[in-house]
């Protein structure tokens, strides 16, 4: 609903209480409004609601920064909601080096670390809630109780979160180091974030900090990857019912409410694709039918409302039994992902996995008689002719993004070798586009991609999404029992 609804006969002008936030129109009300609205309210309950163990945890990780940057004076702003058209906002999500340091996403906050003997005092920087008393209780879209509810403010965040709290309107940034918000911000952080200096070595040091989950970020992980199983089973008994109306988006949507219902929503936009639409490795448009003959890709992921998200992938036959081409091709990704899982673990290098599954995947290629030059001249540097049905990478970091520590430099990274504490993707596939010349008839509009999410432990790996089978039979089988997997069934 737009502000100017509220009916307003010409009368006293009111300033809108922040000039800079362009979610705030002018408002013109006549007074007997705006005293008949200072009055007459009561309390309301305006406790933070936080993910159990978030305040501690994010504690902890502000511990781990301090001994990473003694004497750095560091500044992490959580961002604000972009705007989707003049006064409405898309839903906030705050950035997640702020979520990892604060616990809570409160929009438009600025975490600071001061350096100090021995470390670092943490300060939350946020605005303070328009609440009854307040002209903008009624006149602000972005932070009037009335348009989004009761809000905790300055005294319920320092308690909740344990930290020092002041007015954003406080904040001076000066030499401090700055992450995170948006480069072009408005609202009332923005005249400090504006004179504050962006640091890609901040951003670096936090990306590979969080590099090594924790043990309450690994239970939060797990939560997220048992909601996500539990959301396979609800999106694939809607197959049907997809088949005959609905298509693609019917199951997008099944699976976006489950996720908006036991987390936060989806990590990222679900992946829905259906025979030809499969091979596209970000099929997120999801409009087209579910063809009842086909493969089924399925890429999904819950995210908690602590921030931490799943990603995890199967490849369904929509009939419920493979056809024999889509079983071959199923079967070399199998032997593949089997290949990935079993590279991962600790001291090993990250590309390990990488290779493991290329291996597989251009000597199965070549057995068909697609690689067109050998395999040793496809899996050689300047070769690769096998990434023409696999132009991804094949894992990645997961945590509080989907693509998790992606500002870690190389050596961090890519370059690293695994160790206890990450959790990560293995995810092969193989594609093969309907309007692929090169491939048999019977290939093109083939796509199968496996994804697990793994923890790497130090005596090896676990794979925290192994509630899904990797193999056909055990898909087909799964497939069968998916109603009473789904939870809420009656079995
Ligand atoms: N599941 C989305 C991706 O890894 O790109
Ligand atoms: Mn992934």
């Amino acid at each position: 609903m737009a502000l100017d609804h509220v009916h307003a006969p010409a009368a006293a002008s009111m300033p809108a209480p922040a000039e800079r936030d362009s979610r705030m129109p002018k408002l013109t009300l006549s007074p007997g409004f705006v005293r008949s609205m200072q009055t007459g309210w009561g309390d309301a309950d305006r406790t933070p609601v936080l993910p159990v163990g978030a305040a501690g945890a994010a504690a902890r990780h502000r511990q781990r920064l301090s001994d990473a940057l003694p004497g750095r004076r560091v500044a992490v702003a959580s961002g604000r909601a972009p705007m989707r058209v003049n006064d409405c906002a898309y839903e906030f999500r705050a950035d997640s080096d702020f979520l990892w340091l604060v616990g809570a996403p409160i929009e438009d906050a600025v975490l600071v670390l001061d350096p100090v003997a021995g470390g670092h005092d943490a300060t939350l920087y946020l605005p303070a809630p328009f609440r009854p008393g307040d002209d903008g209780f009624f006149a602000s879209a972005l932070r009037g109780e009335l348009w989004v509810g009761p809000m905790p403010g300055l005294g319920e965040y320092a308690e909740a979160l344990a930290v020092r709290t002041r007015p954003i309107e406080e904040l001076v940034l000066d030499d401090a180091a700055l992450v995170g918000g948006t480069p072009t911000a408005t609202g009332p952080a923005a005249p400090a974030l504006e004179r504050g200096e962006r640091s890609s070595e901040l951003s670096r040091v936090l990306s590979e900090l969080r590099m090594f989950k924790d043990e309450w970020e690994i239970a939060e992980l797990r939560s997220a990857i048992d909601g996500t199983v539990d959301g396979f089973a609800v999106t694939v008994r809607e197959i049907p019912a997809a088949v005959r109306s609905g298509g693609e988006r019917w199951l997008q949507g099944t699976f976006d409410r489950h996720a908006r219902t036991v987390g936060s929503g989806p990590g990222y936009a679900t992946i829905v694709g259906s025979g030809a639409h499969a091979p596209t490795l970000h099929w997120v448009r999801a409009d087209g039918e579910v063809d009842p003959e086909a493969l089924l890709l399925l890429d999904m992921g819950v995210e908690r409302r602590s921030g931490y998200t799943a990603d995890v992938t199967r490849t369904f036959p929509a009939s419920g039994v493979f056809s024999p081409v889509q079983r071959e091709v199923h079967d070399l990704v199998e032997r593949s992902h089997r290949a990935g899982l079993a590279a991962v673990g600790p001291g090993r290098p990250w590309s390990d996995f990488h290779v493991a599954c290329m291996e597989v995947l251009a000597h199965g290629l070549d057995d068909w008689g697609l690689l067109g030059v050998s395999v040793d001249e496809a899996l050689s540097p300047d070769g690769q002719q096998h990434r023409r049905f696999i132009v991804c990478g094949v894992g990645h970091h997961l945590g509080l993004d989907v693509h998790d520590c992606s500002t870690s430099s190389y050596a961090a990274y890519q370059g690293a070798t695994m160790a206890a504490g990450m959790v990560l993707t293995v995810e092969p596939g193989l594609y093969f586009h309907a309007f692929d010349e090169t491939v048999p008839p019977e290939l093109r509009g083939i796509g199968v991609r496996l994804e697990d999410d793994l923890l790497v432990t130090s005596a090896g790996a676990e794979v925290l999404s192994d509630a899904l089978p990797i193999d056909a039979v055990g898909i087909e089988a799964w497939m069968r029992d998916s109603d009473s997997r789904a939870p809420g069934s009656v079995s």
